[in-house]
Order: structure tokens, then sequence, then C-alpha cells
């Protein structure tokens, strides 16, 4: 019989290397990772492009019914692109532009509607690596797994800061800095499934390891995990 697998979800505050991670982890395991914030950032970029007012409900069910997000995967990055009715952008997305909107639009209640039941669709088989902010408490709060990322605030902005140099060098620290304070501010005190560490979450704070060294960390416990579930 083959091994049993299970559910690893990575939550925790924005630009702290959950992704990085998660993605990690799932090839070693051969599971999929799922990129949970991708598919709120696909949703603000279609409601930018399309003007969608967000305090009207009526043309968020509207905008939300002609939105339809795929994972497809691209060998080049070793993780899934995103794609919005069909078009990757999974590029577009990481813009300053989505990165400022999004978290309004994953705060409404409808939208985290929308997301959840897909993430819950993409877990039924197990075998999977989701990275969020309300997966552990929320989505799968039956996991196996359950880890709660934090780093220290100057180390994600400069983290930050490169990530998004790479594609426009006039961005600054302050900037970055503004962007990831007002996130995690929206995404700690709304009301709809806010970001809050599971209680039987572990923590990995990473300020000070390599990504070798989290890897290594977070792989024991996974392996711990999977044994229990294979009991
Ligand atoms: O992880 P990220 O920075 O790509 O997430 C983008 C935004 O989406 C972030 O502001 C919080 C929100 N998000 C969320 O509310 N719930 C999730 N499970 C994932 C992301």
């Amino acid at each position: 019989m083959s091994a049993q697998k299970i559910i690893i979800t990575l939550d925790g505050w924005s630009s702290c290397g959950k992704s990085t991670l998660a993605k990690a982890l799932a090839r070693a395991l051969g599971y999929v990772f799922v990129d949970s914030g991708a598919m709120y950032r696909a949703i603000t970029l279609f409601f930018i492009r399309n003007q969608v007012n967000i305090a009207d409900p009526v043309a968020v069910e509207k905008a939300l019914e002609a939105i339809q997000l795929q994972f497809i995967f691209n060998p080049a990055r070793g993780a899934s692109d995103i794609l919005l009715n069909g078009e990757n952008v999974e590029a577009l997305i990481r813009e300053m532009t989505v990165a400022s909107r999004v978290s309004e639009v994953a705060a409404l209640a409808r939208v985290r509607q929308f997301a959840v039941q897909q993430q819950q669709r993409l877990g039924k088989e197990k075998g999977i690596v989701m990275d969020g902010r309300d997966i552990g408490t929320v989505v799968f709060p039956h996991a196996e797994l359950k880890i709660f990322m934090t780093a220290d605030k100057d180390i994600r902005v400069q983290r930050r800061l490169k990530e998004l140099q790479a594609a426009n060098p006039s961005i600054t620290a302050d900037l970055v800095r503004e962007n990831l304070e007002q996130r995690d501010h929206l995404d700690a005190t709304r009301s709809e499934s806010p970001l809050r560490q599971a209680e039987d979450a572990r923590v990995l704070d990473n300020s000070n390891l390599s990504p070798a060294q989290q890897f290594e960390i977070a792989m024991a416990w996974a392996q711990e995990a999977i044994d229990q579930a294979n009991g």
C-alpha cells in the first residue's frame, strides 16, 4: 500500500518566504504546491481591469461569476503559474498595482468564500502544500502539519525589495515597507478570516535561518507528521 499523503499548511506574514519553503517542501515530497495568495492577486487584477466597485455586492458577484482560475505547471519555475480566464498572469499579479489593492479585495467575505471553495477542492486528494494566511485556520483546519512563519520586519522589507528591484529598479525600501505594513495590518485586522496562528501550528521564525536551514527544520516536521499519519 502506498504511503498516506498529508496536507501541509504554511501561514504567516507577507514576504517571510512562505512560498519558497512551500515550493521546496512540495518538490521534496512529490506533493502539489498551491500559492493561495496568487488566487487573491488574480481576482484583484480582474477587479482593477474591470473597475469593479468592491463596495457593491452585486458588482462583486457578477465579477466572480466571470472569473475562472487555473494553475498550470511551469517547469522553468518548478511551480505552477496562475491563469486568469486562460491568460497567464503570474508576472502581472506580482506588480505593485496589484499588491497595493489585494488586501482590500481579500477582505471581502464573498471573495474569500469563492477562493476557499477552490482551495479545498485542490486539497481533496491530500499530498498538497498550500501557503497563505488562513490555510491552517479556515481552509484546512484538520491539516496534519501546520506551520506559522514569521520573520523580523526589516529583514522582510529587504527580501521583498530585492525581489521587486529585479523587475523595477526604481522601487525604494520606504515604498516596500509602507506596502508591507499596510498589508500586514489589513490582513491581521480584517473581520473575515484574519491572519492568526492556528493553536496547533508550529512556529518557524526564519529571520536568521538560511533557506537550507529552514527547509531542514520543516522537512523534519513533515516527516514526523507523515510517519504519524501512517501510524
Ligand atoms: O501571499 P501573498 O502576499 O501573495 O498574498 C496576497 C494577499 O492576499 C495578501 O495581502 C493577503 C491575501 N491572502 C489572504 O487573505 N489569504 C490567503 N490565504 C492568501 C493571501
